[in-house]
């Protein structure tokens, strides 16, 4: 599948996520979408090599369009690990943003910003040994005074990058602040292929405001797509048709939740699994009122039978709260 085959039919991707983009999250939102690209966490190219069946790499046939994201600094052992995967992906990702100390001080992730040559010879080196395209993701630089992410980009794609995802931050901003969509125009006007903006994307709106301000050719979600798994489908069907279709209640969210925790029990068994979905409880729960509260109770259950409860208890007192609010209303 070639990237212009991919971006006919979308332009909304799903960000890599360690922990969180797994098998059984890309599933539920490959269930609201069927074109939207996915992408799976980041896979260790070190620990690949060591380790090859491992369930980081679980797909089915429903995942295409399928992102696979390796992180690595040896170019030819990301090679050998892009070749591995090439059966199963779609397209070979390169974390080039990772920010995280344990991750730069390896020398992968936004290290390579750092080391353009590298970071070259690592793209190369995957072209060379697999026929699918590569695509990179990266920040706007290392630091505020290094931010080379143009001639960067220039140069992955001298190398053989086939598409650009840019994370509208600096390595050393990590998450704090807020993506500047803006810097992205200079990056869209240096180089030819496709350039997907990334940063602080929750709404339709957002994605919207985002496009316009970067003149990128999509957008991707990460964090925004946590708790509504709709997001995407919601921005794609906005580009397609100029509609906006209202973000999903709690009621929806709950639905969608249930059947997280329940497949992510079936991937992980009973106990991991309930372990695994407290991560995303608070999302689910986001908005409604005393949400803070019900967050810190549900990450304490270790038990599938208290979590339902819990969760049926949260619904009744939303729609009490609901409805209490529209009496007030009415009175007024
Ligand atoms: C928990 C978490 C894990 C992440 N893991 C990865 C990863 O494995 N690879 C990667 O390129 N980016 C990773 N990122 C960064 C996201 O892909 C994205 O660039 C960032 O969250 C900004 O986008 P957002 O505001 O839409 O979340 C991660 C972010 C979070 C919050």
């Amino acid at each position: 599948m070639e990237i212009k085959d991919i971006l006919e039919k979308t332009r909304v991707s799903l960000a890599p996520m360690a922990g969180i983009t797994d098998y059984v999250l890309r599933s539920l939102i490959r269930e609201q979408s069927k074109t939207c690209i996915i992408t799976t966490e980041m896979i260790s190219s070190e620990a690949l090599h060591q380790v090859k069946n491992t369930s980081i790499i679980k797909r089915d046939e429903n995942q295409s369009p399928i992102f696979y994201q390796l992180s690595g600094h040896k170019p030819q052992m990301i090679a050998e690990c892009a070749k591995y995967l090439e059966p199963m992906a779609d397209v070979i990702d390169i974390n080039m943003g990772c920010p995280v100390n344990k991750v730069v001080k390896g020398q992968d992730g936004s290290a390579l910003m750092r080391n353009p040559s590298l970071a070259y010879d690592i793209v190369q080196a995957i072209k060379d040994s697999i026929n699918i395209p590569v695509s990179v993701k990266f920040r706007l630089g290392y630091t505020q005074q290094e931010m080379n992410y143009v001639s960067y980009g220039q140069k992955m794609q001298e190398a053989g990058a086939e598409f650009i995802t840019i994370h509208a931050r600096t390595r050393n901003q990590m998450y704090a602040g807020k993506a500047d969509w803006s810097k992205i125009k200079e990056l869209k006007r240096n180089v030819d292929v496709p350039v997907f903006a990334n940063g602080d994307i929750i709404s339709i709106d957002s994605a919207i405001q985002c496009l316009e301000e970067s003149g990128a050719d999509g957008v991707a979600i990460g964090r925004g797509a946590l708790g509504d798994t709709t997001l995407l489908a919601r921005i794609e069907h906005y580009l397609n048709t100029g509609e906006k279709i209202p973000a999903p209640t709690l009621e929806e969210k709950v639905k969608v939740l249930t059947s997280h925790l329940d497949r992510e029990m079936e991937l992980r068994g009973e106990e991991v699994g309930l372990k695994f979905m407290r991560k995303f409880y608070p999302f689910y729960v986001s908005g409604v009122k005393n949400a803070a509260k019900y967050r810190s109770q549900l990450v304490l259950i270790d038990n599938y039978k208290e979590v339902m409860e819990a969760l049926k208890y949260i619904i009744k007192k939303d729609e009490e709260y609901r409805n209490e609010k529209d009496v007030v209303c009415l009175i007024n």
